[in-house]
């Protein structure tokens, strides 16, 4: 009896100290808000713990309309800043350029990438993709010089991989295929090419690496691992069946040697190499400043993640809409033809960044791509103390934001740059010629900006403009099977198009 009394007790007190608790923490809130001159952001209406919007989230998601869901409940709401709880989680969702430029730029050292480093540590190590603080400054300062013009501007190599993709392209005799995984086999060769000087021929002929996997097999599994590890935060270690730890095994035992065999090397050899063959090789470039094994290794893998999935992203979706809109495609095949000739008189080497720059309709058409299907549609920074954001309190969304230590952010480039705020009436629209007027465009932001801004933006540009300056000269004729527009996307770390990206061309 006694006993019972004391539990009912200890459980009546518990609950007030919790409650107690709450209402300080509360009001330390408030206090602190005031004193910042903050407002309430406005908060999308949830049931107990918010299981409903996840619910209708997961739904969207599920049919590759999430980005979408998330840009209407922007538009449906007349705001760019929402708070939404999800799961029991309080999530601030925005795609105000002022916030998103305080996050990622202004008050950079507020936020962190949270869990990431963790998540990704078995594929990415210390890398520059997953890490912060010291670690991500050094890897930056030894990766950001090889990401100068000399470097990028090597697009023989290049050249090698269009030709082996435009082959597997023709195997299908003009018939309907998904052009979308052949570009993804595309920007994979050409990324390995460029960091190993060997590419793992994933359009051409491929080896069984070991364990019955490719290499590509191996890589794209694995990304799929980590990234289902990045979404479970915190309990992201409970995420590592065996079938990860083997692929993993794969990516290692692969990088493992190409970094043994440049670590054969003296430098002086190296240096010889580089002369005779006069191509940019990036693992002996890094060799010169670092010959640290672990961290190359790290290195490689990072540059691997970082531009296969984002320019395959961009390429594919211009397939996708040039192929529905063929007055665009008839105008820059025009244009390529004027500066370079069609497929039988053109000179080679007559591309380079120096003259495809002089194409302003593939510029134009590129940033069209770009801001229509932004390659890192979303992403997330974490409040490392309490801090506040510029805009999107109170009842007009003018007023500052409070942010708690902890308080998640997510930032929606893809809402942002089809905000009509900046674009207009026709944001949704693909219209290349839009850009003719734009000089310093508003909302635009593919490759982030801040410190963590990407390194291989222009490498990137570069890279698929010549593939579809390319594309334009071997295959004049470009027909869609579009079933649905927009199209619908799987948005992950990387966006792709869900339904792939079925053309036929000849
Ligand atoms: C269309 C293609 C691309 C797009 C849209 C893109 C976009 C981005 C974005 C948004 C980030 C920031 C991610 C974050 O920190 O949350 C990033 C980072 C990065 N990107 Fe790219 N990227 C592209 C291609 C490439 C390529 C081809 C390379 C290299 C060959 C590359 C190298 C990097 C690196 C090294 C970082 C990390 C920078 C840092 O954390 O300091 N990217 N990219
Ligand atoms: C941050 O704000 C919360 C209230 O939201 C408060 O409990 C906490 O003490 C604050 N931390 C600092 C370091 O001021
Ligand atoms: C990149 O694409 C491959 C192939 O579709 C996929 O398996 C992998 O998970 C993707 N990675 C990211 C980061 O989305
Ligand atoms: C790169 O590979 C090619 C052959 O595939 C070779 O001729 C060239 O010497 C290599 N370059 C370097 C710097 O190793
Ligand atoms: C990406 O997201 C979609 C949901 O849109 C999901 O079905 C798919 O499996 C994810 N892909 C990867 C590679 O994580």
């Amino acid at each position: 009896m006694i006993y019972q009394y004391s539990e009912k007790v200890i459980i009546i007190l518990a609950s007030a100290l919790l409650a107690l608790i709450f209402c300080v923490k509360k009001l330390h809130s408030l206090y602190l808000s005031n004193k910042w001159n903050c407002q309430e952001v406005l908060r999308i209406k949830h049931d107990y713990f918010g299981i409903q919007n996840a619910k209708k989230l997961f739904a969207y998601r599920n049919e590759g309309r999430d980005l979408q869901m998330q840009r209407n409940l922007f538009i449906d709401y007349n705001t760019e800043t929402l708070r939404q709880t999800l799961l029991g989680k309080d999530l601030i969702y925005t795609c105000s350029i002022e916030n998103i430029k305080a996050v990622v730029n202004h008050q950079f050292e507020d936020f962190s990438i949270g869990y990431r480093h963790e998540a990704f540590k078995p594929l990415l190590g210390d890398g520059i993709f997953a890490t912060e603080g010291p670690k991500w400054k050094i890897a930056k300062t030894v990766l950001r010089p090889q990401f100068t013009r000399d470097q990028i501007s090597d697009l023989h190599n290049l050249e090698i991989h269009v030709k082996n993709f435009a082959a597997r392209i023709r195997e299908f005799k003009g018939e309907k295929f998904d052009v979308q995984d052949l570009v993804l086999k595309l920007t994979l060769d050409a990324s390995t090419d460029f960091l190993f000087n060997e590419s793992v021929g994933s359009l051409t002929s491929q080896d069984y690496v070991s364990g019955g996997y490719t290499f590509e097999e191996a890589f794209n599994k694995v990304q799929k691992y980590i990234f289902a590890r990045g979404l479970l935060q915190s309990l992201y270690w409970i995420y590592n069946p065996k079938d990860f730890r083997e692929c993993l095994d794969v990516i290692h035992t692969f990088t493992h040697s190409f970094v043994e065999k440049a670590l054969k090397m003296t430098s002086s050899e190296i240096e010889d190499k580089i002369a005779k063959s006069g191509g940019y090789v990036f693992i002996y470039e890094l060799v010169k400043i670092t010959r640290d094994p672990k961290i190359l290794h790290d290195h490689l893998l990072n540059i691997m993640l970082a531009g296969r999935n984002t320019t395959s992203a961009l390429i594919s979706s211009l397939i996708l809409e040039l192929a529905r809109n063929p007055q665009v495609y008839e105008k820059l095949k025009n244009e390529v033809y004027l500066h370079f000739g069609d497929n039988e008189n053109c000179d080679l080497d007559s591309i380079n960044i120096d003259t495809m720059k002089k194409c302003n309709y593939l510029r134009h058409v590129v940033n069209e791509g770009l801001r229509l299907y932004p390659s890192v549609p979303q992403n997330y920074r974490c409040a490392k103390k309490n801090t506040t954001l510029p805009t999107g309190g109170g009842a007009d969304g003018s007023k500052k934001v409070f942010i708690e230590k902890g308080q998640v952010v997510f930032m929606s480039f893809y809402s942002l740059q089809r905000s009509e705020r900046f674009y207009g009436k026709d944001a949704n629209e693909f219209n290349p010629d839009r850009w003719e007027s734009i000089k310093n465009p508003g909302g635009f932001m593919p490759f982030l900006s801040g410190p963590r801004i990407c390194l291989g933006q222009q490498f990137a540009i570069t890279e698929a403009s010549y593939i579809i300056l390319r594309f334009c000269q071997l295959f004049p004729n470009l027909k869609s099977f579009e079933t649905e527009y927009p199209p619908r996307i799987s948005a992950n770390a990387t966006m792709k198009l869900r339904d792939g990206v079925f053309v036929s061309c000849s």
